[in-house]
């Protein structure tokens, strides 16, 4: 949760940031009016407007080029550069940056007539889109580019080389296209002048000599190849040093370099090195000594990869390091130890930001006053422990501390944050530390990110919050508040994108809430006592969960428009009643939707149907009744459908197998459904978790049930059943999360709820009905289930002797039918079997002796009065004398019931190693997703930060996706940090000189 806010916040700043380009661009239009006197040359203007031709220009953003009269003069033409002596085009520049952001050029080709342009020596087409097109060879013959952008232009095919060609070239980005895998790189030495250079995102993996191919460019100063998949130098072309020593930045990030060749490599440029990317790598080993001797390094990002130790002696040469980016290691050792070393560097008066976030690093936090540049410090997710030290309060630069996830303790006064005026983001969640604040205190900050989570300030409502007329992010849950929401506190959320006020005791209306909220924020409210009815206001929200409250009155609040930002509502276990308004129609955008433990009443409303994207419906435990809405059937993304405990009626429908074909849980019990089980429901390929217990269906079980294919196979590659969801911000941003599914049923006798594990559970409930018929021999075709309940029906004939096969089984119910002959010899295999019930039939015999079923109480063999053997009492006829020996043998399986529930788990761990993916794939995509929320936007744009490693369908591929097409066209490498209303992050900045 806890990076959360601060994403919204990027995509916030970032607006801010478009506006003032968009400014920019303005400025740039009025300067070239005054060149009034230049025509432009004939010839370059129709090449010009054969260019043009060549785009896709829907917006109109080139209006000012054109064949009319008033337009003759291209050098006036947007984008158009003229010689001022010459009148030659010079300069064409067609990126957002000019052309501005509203507007989307696409391009259908590039126009042979562009050599026309001779004494071209600017190009820029950044953004516009080539829909996979090659970039003509031609372009090879504008001798005269000093500077060519092709960044983001979905340019394909074959990777233009013949811009080898271009040897006047200083600047070249061809970063972010679909090239095909690059063979060598013998084009690029032949670019002495190059001094820029951006391939990020071509695919450099067969290129073992790329270092040497870097080292012959004598005038290079920033190089970026991200995401390139670039292997690690090999020694041989290490051998091969004739150097320039001029590379001042280098960005590597995403490739599978390794320590020590990269870094061989890489002093050769000892000296003149200042900025190094080369996060997301497999860099391991402890912090290579060479960083030593980069002497004028001022910033290093190491983040996201596997250096150990914590020894940081390698810096204490750095004196102009300004930011040191460590996070996402495997650091260990004592902090103090670790800033203790820093310290007797040079660097600690030029230190600005430290990042050692996501390490194993421990102790307590040592004095950092030395640091005294110090703007950033991020030491979230480490092992720390203690208090916090008073004179961090002194360290008057800091802007961003970020202590969460630590096991801190201790109370924080108002010393420490005595000097602290420039702070903007405050973040010591998940610690657990005591705010001990007066009433009256007025901070010397103004903060926008507030996070407090579990820092415990109550029970008064924290009144210094009345001071904060800024913050966008807001988290205080935990916090052991017992209080009524105060009115003031509304008033200043206006702009908040989260608010997060989760287990406390807030109580109170929410009577004084008239603001309009000014984006789609993310409310968290449940675990408090706040009453009365849900306002409008809140139907503004992008995810609300007012779950576990005292709500009260109608939810007509969902019919108001402002609902399509809506993805997630959460409204279970309050006391809202009356009928769901049928207006569900602008709930679009809704893929949560939970109402459970409440008093509705009525019929689900027809207008759910409008709701599709909804994947999880969960009506439980009110009192809705008539038939399932036949418009469900439209919501064909459902997953999970949850209206346990209600008077529903009407037969099973059959849709539900046809149309509803994603559904993993589907849980009906506790209603009146009747008629027999529609054979459709065989359909149901995904479904792990079906329950229509609590009936009054009748007919048989259908034989199809071999087609329920999940059920059919064993174990699970996911632990959990989670959901990825968009949020919307504003108008332009939008970010993502995820949630996970519970459930709650009937599990071995008693009622839990599952969540973390609940992609494990594969289980099938028809237990309380009027089933009849034989159990089909079928069902021991679903190996994969858990737990089979068909207790409580009128089932007859007798137990398929394959009932063996299905060796997941944990529990099994037949109980209450009037099933009869033996018991099959195969149960007996059942090694996880911890739970039987075949009580109250009419099973006769003896009890096979097997490795358990003598384990299990006699009653679990209850009211089958011809059954024989242990555990039984009644000795069987034939078996009379041999008797003790069972059970002797019966007494040693005694307590076996806990060890074979534990070789459950066990071996659905096991089942794991199988989908080893399914369990690395989650930690990683946790693990990705932090740094995802807290990577910056030049990070995301520059390519993807999640690239690296995750198996291809993944949920948080879509996002990247789309977050780079969202980003592209808006020059996606703007260095955000550098706006001031934002936290520091990390401060990149790629923006290409015009
Ligand atoms: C022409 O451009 C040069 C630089 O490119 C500038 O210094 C000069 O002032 C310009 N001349 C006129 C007349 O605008
Ligand atoms: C090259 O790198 C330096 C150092 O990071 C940076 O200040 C400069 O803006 C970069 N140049 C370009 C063209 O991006």
């Amino acid at each position: 949760m806890q990076g959360h806010g601060r994403c919204l916040k990027l995509f916030l700043a970032f607006a801010l940031l478009l506006l003032q380009y968009t400014q920019g661009g303005e400025v740039d239009h009025s300067q070239r009016d005054t060149k009034v006197s230049i025509r432009c040359i004939e010839r370059e203007r129709q090449a010009l407007l054969a260019f043009k031709r060549g785009l896709v220009d829907e917006d109109n953003s080139l209006s000012s080029w054109g064949l009319e009269a008033q337009k003759q003069d291209c050098c006036r033409w947007i984008g158009v550069y003229c010689s001022n002596q010459t009148g030659h085009v010079i300069g064409l520049d067609l990126s957002y940056k000019v052309i501005g952001e509203d507007y989307f050029l696409q391009g259908k080709m590039i126009s042979p007539k562009l050599i026309e342009l001779h004494h071209l020596q600017h190009l820029d087409l950044y953004g516009i889109k080539f829909s996979g097109s090659e970039i003509p060879d031609f372009i090879g013959s504008l001798s005269n580019l000093r500077y060519l952008d092709l960044s983001w232009t979905n340019f394909g095919g074959k990777f233009p080389s013949q811009v080898g060609n271009l040897s006047n070239l200083q600047y070249l980005a061809l970063s972010d296209n679909d090239f095909t895998n690059i063979e060598n790189l013998d084009w690029l030495p032949l670019l002495s002048s190059l001094r820029y250079l951006d391939l990020s995102y071509a695919n450099l993996s067969n290129v073992f000599d790329w270092p040497e191919a870097i080292n012959k460019l004598p005038e290079l100063t920033n190089l970026t190849l991200q995401g390139c998949d670039l292997p690690p130098p090999t020694l041989s072309t290490l051998s091969y040093i004739n150097s320039s020593k001029s590379l001042i930045s280098v960005d590597l990030p995403f490739n599978h370099l390794n320590t020590s060749s990269i870094f061989l490599w890489l002093s050769n440029y000892n000296t003149s090195l200042v900025h190094l990317v080369l996060s997301y790598n497999p860099l391991a080993g402890s912090i290579p000594d060479v960083l030593g001797d980069m002497s004028s390094l001022a910033h290093l990002d190491l983040s996201s990869n596997q250096l150990e130790g914590g020894d940081p002696h390698s810096f204490a040469r750095l004196c102009s390091l300004q930011s040191l980016d460590l996070s996402y290691n495997i650091l260990s050792g004592q902090l103090s130890k670790f800033v203790q070393i820093l310290f007797s560097t040079c660097a600690q008066n030029s230190l600005e930001i430290l990042d050692l976030s996501g390490n194993d690093l421990a102790g307590s936090l040592p004095d950092l006053t030395n640091l005294s540049s110090l703007e950033l410090l991020s030491l979230y997710n480490n092992q720390l422990t203690g208090g916090i030290p008073e004179n961090i309060g002194l360290m008057s630069k800091l802007k961003t501390i970020d202590f969460s996830m630590n096991s801190l303790e201790g109370v924080i006064s108002k010393t420490h944050f005595s000097k602290l005026s420039k702070l903007q983001s405050l973040d010591l969640s998940s610690n657990s530390l005591v705010l001990d604040i007066h009433a009256d205190w007025i901070p010397p900050f103004q903060l926008d990110f507030i996070n407090l989570g579990s820092c415990k300030m109550g029970p008064a409502f924290p009144k210094w919050l009345q001071t904060q007329k800024n913050f966008s992010h807001i988290d205080i849950s935990d916090a052991g508040i017992s209080d009524i929401l105060p009115s003031w506190f509304w008033s200043l959320c206006r702009n908040v994108t989260f608010m997060n006020l989760t287990s406390n005791q807030i109580g109170g209306t929410f009577a004084n809430l008239t603001l309009e909220f000014s984006y789609f924020p993310e409310l968290h409210l449940s675990s408090n006592k706040l009453e009365g009815p849900i306002p409008s206001v809140l139907s503004k929200a992008s995810y609300l969960d007012l779950s576990y409250n005292k709500l009260s009155g109608s939810i007509s609040f969902l019919c108001s428009r402002a609902t399509i930002g809506l993805s997630f509502l959460d409204l279970s276990n309050n006391n809202v009643s009356g009928q769901v308004p049928d207006c569900l129609t602008h709930l679009e955008n809704l893929v949560m939707l939970d109402l459970s433990y409440n008093a509705l009443s009525g019929k689900i409303p027809t207008t759910i149907g409008s709701v599709f994207r909804i994947e999880t419906l969960k009506l439980r435990s009110n009192k809705f009744v008539g038939q399932l809405p036949s418009s469900l059937k439209n919501c064909t993304s459902l997953v999970v459908v949850d209206v346990v405990d209600n008077k529903l009626s009407g037969p099973i429908p059959k849709w539900l197998g046809v149309s509803l074909k994603n559904l993993v849980i589907l849980m009906l019990s506790s209603n009146h459904f009747n008629g027999s089980l529609p054979s459709q429901i065989c359909h149901l390929t995904h479904i792990q978790n079906l329950d229509f217990s609590l009936n009054i269906i009748s007919g048989n079980i259908p034989k199809c049930l071999t087609n329920l294919t999940t059920l059919a196979q064993k174990g699970n590659p996911r632990l959990n059943i989670s959901h990825y969801y968009e949020i919307s911000t504003d108008q332009q941003g939008f970010t993502g999360d995820d949630y996970e599914d519970d459930a709650t049923f009937i599990w071995k006798g008693g009622m839990k709820t599952y969540k973390s594990t609940l992609g494990l559970v594969k289980r099938i409930d028809l237990s309380s009905n009027k089933l009849t018929g034989e159990i089909p021999s079928e069902i021991t075709h679903l190996v994969g289930l858990v737990s089979l309940n068909l207790s409580r029906n009128q089932l007859t004939g007798q137990i398929t002797p394959e009932i063996g096969n299905l060796q997941s089984l944990d529990s099994l119910d037949l109980s209450r039918n009037h099933i009869d002959g033996r018991i099959p010899k195969s149960l007996a295999r059942i090694d996880r079997l911890g739970f039987l019930d075949l009580s109250y039939n009419n099973l006769s015999g003896k009890i096979p002796v097997g490795t358990q079923l003598q384990g299990f109480d006699p009653s679990v063999y209850a009211g089958n009065l011809q059954l024989c053997g242990p555990p039984l009492k009644k000795m069987c006829a034939d078996e009379k004398e041999r008797g003790p020996s069972e059970q002797t043998d019966f007494i040693s399986q005694e307590d076996k019931d806990e060890l074979i529930t534990l070789g459950f788990y066990i071996s659905m761990g096991l089942g794991f190693a199988a989908g080893f993916w399914g369990v690395c794939g989650t930690l990683i995509f946790s693990r990705m997703l932090i740094n995802y929320k807290r990577s910056t936007l030049s990070e995301l744009g520059g390519g993807c930060a999640i690239r690296f490693g995750l198996p291809a369908p993944h949920p948080l591929w879509s996002l990247c996706y789309k977050l780079k097409a969202f980003l592209a066209p808006r020059g996606a490498s703007a260095s955000v940090l550098e706006a001031d209303e934002l936290p520091l992050w990390r401060r990149h900045s790629y923006w290409p000189l015009v």
